[in-house]
């Protein structure tokens, strides 16, 4: 599979296992799962109410730590020095491991109507940077960081963020949040790659996966690693989670990247960063 290096040296792959909601009524049973089809990287947050089915269900399959990469997200409520750390080490006793290999702001304003956001959000980043320095977490970043969110932390951060996780699939590509976050050398994960389902069945997608020869998420998802940017898809059933993460041996011309590119908006999901 396509890997993807950050710039502290560290490698992801280009397919993830994104977990939300995935543990609603399954318990640890579709990230199981997805360990059994291949995925050794995943997506959690504290705002998943997961961690410890994530942790367990890694634990129960006897795969060695070092083999499996864990994201972990600190929720709005938990932004300021203090409250992060208390966050991170939370996190870190939900999901039994003592270090994590991504930590992420989830979102850049506490509460979108504050003035102090950027107060807040440069004491949490100094938080991130002292669990890097302390190897609680191998590598810090963002998501959900626009342009403006990169801007308040970014000169003065001694650790720069190495990731920014956006909504991003064809329909909403979000050119420059992605532009501008890459200039600063962060490698681009998308959330919700499928849109949650809303674009699976749009004529445009169903063209171009009929087209190559895949399924349309299997088309949704080669389209954003082709470009280079991670994805985290979701997905509850043996067959989805295997197809999902069989996206290689198709190309898709530089016309139609183009094309998917300039699409009206779709399937967006209403939150935007300075307003949810
Ligand atoms: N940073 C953030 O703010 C943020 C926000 C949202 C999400 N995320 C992360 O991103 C991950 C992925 O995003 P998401 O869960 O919102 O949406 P998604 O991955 O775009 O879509 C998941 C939906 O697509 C369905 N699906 C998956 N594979 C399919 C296939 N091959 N064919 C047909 N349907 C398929 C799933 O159904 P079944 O489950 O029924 O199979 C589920 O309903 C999340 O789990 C989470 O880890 C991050």
């Amino acid at each position: 599979m396509k890997e993807f290096k950050l710039s502290n040296g560290l490698v992801f792959p280009a397919v993830g296992y994104g977990t939300y909601l995935a543990t609603d009524g399954k318990k640890t049973e579709a990230i199981a799962q997805a360990i059994e089809v291949g995925y050794r990287y995943f997506d959690t947050a504290s705002f998943y109410k997961n961690e410890e089915e994530v942790g367990e269900a890694l634990k129960d399959s006897g795969i060695s730590r070092k083999d499996i990469q864990i994201c972990s997200k600190l929720w709005r409520t938990e932004m300021g020095y203090e409250n992060a750390l208390k966050a991170c080490k939370e996190s870190l006793e939900r999901l039994g491991t003592d270090y994590l290999d991504l930590y992420l702001i989830h979102w850049p304003k506490q509460d979108g109507a504050k003035d102090e956001w950027k107060s807040v959000l440069k004491d949490t980043w100094k938080a991130m940077e002292e669990l890097y320095k302390d190897g609680k977490v191998r590598a810090i970043g963002l998501s959900n960081f626009l342009p403006h969110h990169i801007d308040a932390i970014w000169d003065e951060a001694d650790v720069k963020p190495m990731v920014d996780q956006l909504e991003l699939h064809v329909g909403y590509m979000q050119h420059k949040a992605v532009e501008y976050a890459r200039s600063k050398g962060m490698l681009i994960q998308a959330w919700s790659p499928l849109g949650r389902r809303r674009i699976l069945e749009e004529p445009v997608v169903l063209d171009m996966a009929d087209k190559y020869k895949k399924t349309p998420a299997q088309f949704l998802l080669g389209y954003l690693v082709q470009q280079d940017i991670m994805v985290i898809p979701k997905a509850s059933s043996k067959e989805r989670l295997k197809e999902n993460i069989s996206i290689e041996g198709f190309e898709i011309s530089d016309e139609d990247i183009k094309y998917l590119g300039c699409l009206p908006q779709a399937g967006w999901s209403g939150e935007h960063p300075d307003l949810v």
